[in-house]
């Protein structure tokens, strides 16, 4: 019974957790990312687990990355992309959204 249980709330948490991955790529195709990016290939732009990969444990890496996306910006990434830049986001996306899509490519 306990175990059920257990395993009743495991799935409901995993269940929780896919919704929040899939509302934060809901929100980046919204906003256009996904027209450059995607979480698992490099497209026009890196591929998310890799950016998310080449800030790991990098404490200044969301503010970088929120004022990269709000600005736009490129040289981070050469080797991958051939020097193609990262358009401005802000203000087409909102503060708001651009630190929510940060987090979720850190997070990945
Ligand atoms: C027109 C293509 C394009 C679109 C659309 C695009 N990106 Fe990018 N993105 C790039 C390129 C190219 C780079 C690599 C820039 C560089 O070399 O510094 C990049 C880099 C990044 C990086 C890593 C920056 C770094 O300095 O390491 C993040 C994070 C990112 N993009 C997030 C986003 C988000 C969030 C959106 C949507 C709001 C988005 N991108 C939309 C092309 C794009």
């Amino acid at each position: 019974m306990r175990a059920r249980l257990l395993g009743v709330s495991a799935a409901a948490v995993m269940l929780l957790g896919a919704g929040q991955a899939s509302a934060d790529l809901e929100l980046a195709k919204a906003s256009g990312c996904l027209a450059c990016h995607s979480v698992e290939k490099k497209v026009v732009g890196p591929a998310w687990k890799d950016v998310a990969a080449k800030y790991k444990g990098n404490a200044g890496a969301k503010a970088e990355l929120v004022a990269k996306v709000k600005a736009g910006g490129k040289g981070n990434w050469t080797a991958v992309t051939g020097g193609v830049p990262m358009p401005p986001y802000s203000p087409r996306v909102s503060d708001a959204n651009i630190e929510k899509l940060v987090d979720f490519v850190l997070g990945l």
